[in-house]
């Protein structure tokens, strides 16, 4: 019986709990990253751009460091009803966990915090227009996080000056996580 096992490994994840000694602030190892994550929330200063058809809410699916330092980030994107699967590589700067990618405009991405096991929070500088905007996105490696990785996001949220308002959940929201894929 493999069933069993399998089981038991997803039911002790779904209770697993947000553990501060367990976090990692920096010099991340970002080969650790690599992996499938879902983007269970995310959090900006113009919440149109995170909202339904907004140009920056994404799906993510699985991140990987490339050999070169770059992090590819596979994710789907809504468009038009369908959901599309993009693939966006970030070019590594000097600095660890930084991160530049032409999207949308031009972005900064840093990762924040992790524990390299459950979940990972990113933030992301985009400039489009001349136009500065500020996005948070929490990414876990189930889409059932325990609410203490949501209380968590929430008060990192808070030191980048948004509240509840600016914050949305991506889980059980649109299509793009169980209705058909177009590659
Ligand atoms: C927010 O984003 C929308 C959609 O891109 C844009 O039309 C609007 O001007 C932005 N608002 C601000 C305050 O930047
Ligand atoms: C790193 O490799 C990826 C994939 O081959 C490529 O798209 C990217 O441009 C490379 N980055 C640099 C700085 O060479
Ligand atoms: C960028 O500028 C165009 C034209 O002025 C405007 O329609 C659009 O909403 C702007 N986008 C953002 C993100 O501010």
């Amino acid at each position: 019986m493999v069933v069993l096992p399998v089981l038991g490994l997803v039911l002790s994840l779904a209770a697993a709990q947000f553990n501060q000694e367990v976090v990692v602030q920096r010099n991340f190892n970002m080969a650790r990253i690599s992996g499938n994550w879902y983007s269970v929330s995310m959090a900006s200063d113009n919440v149109t751009r995170i909202e339904e058809n907004g140009d920056l809410r994404i799906f993510m699916r699985s991140i990987h460091l490339l050999k070169n330092g770059s992090l590819k980030f596979d994710f789907l994107f809504m468009v038009q009803g369908e959901c599309v699967a993009v693939a966006m590589v970030c070019e590594k700067t000097a600095n660890n966990g930084e991160f530049t990618v032409a999207y949308e405009g031009e972005n900064k991405v840093f990762l924040l915090e992790t524990d390299y096991r459950m979940y990972a929070t990113f933030y992301m500088e985009n400039i489009k227009n001349g136009t500065k905007t500020h996005v948070l996105a929490l990414y876990g490696y189930i889409s059932a996080l325990d609410r203490s990785y949501l209380k968590r996001f929430v008060k990192i949220c808070k030191k980048y000056g948004l509240d509840s308002q600016n914050i949305i959940s991506l889980i059980n929201k649109d299509k793009c996580y169980d209705g058909p894929l177009r590659n």
